[in-house]
């Protein structure tokens, strides 16, 4: 678990960076980073949960990484690799 907290922090944090570098719409950058905390609370509450003794089933956890993951990669962060990736073309396109 704390790995997976480091790793997603990583992640997340250079993302996060990324949407301020670029411009990335308010509202859009909002939903995203609340998207970000609020998979690193169920992280943590798990983490603590089992740190206090309480079983948690592995189906239970992968089913939960597996969904929010594959949510947020295919939606949220597709989305946003797509603003990146029209801004560059934009300025691609007055360079020329
Ligand atoms: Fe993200």
């Amino acid at each position: 678990m704390q790995g997976l907290l480091s790793y997603a922090g990583y992640h997340f944090q250079t993302e996060e960076r990324l949407m301020v570098e670029h411009g990335y719409a308010k509202e859009r950058a909002a939903e995203h980073v609340r998207q970000h905390k609020d998979f690193a609370e169920k992280v943590v509450a798990a983490k603590a949960q089992i740190q206090a003794g309480k079983r948690i089933p592995k189906t239970d956890l992968e089913s939960f990484l597996t969904t929010w993951l594959t949510d947020h990669i295919l939606h949220t962060d597709k989305e946003f690799g797509a603003f990146i990736r029209d801004q560059q073309a934009r300025a691609a396109a007055q360079k020329d």
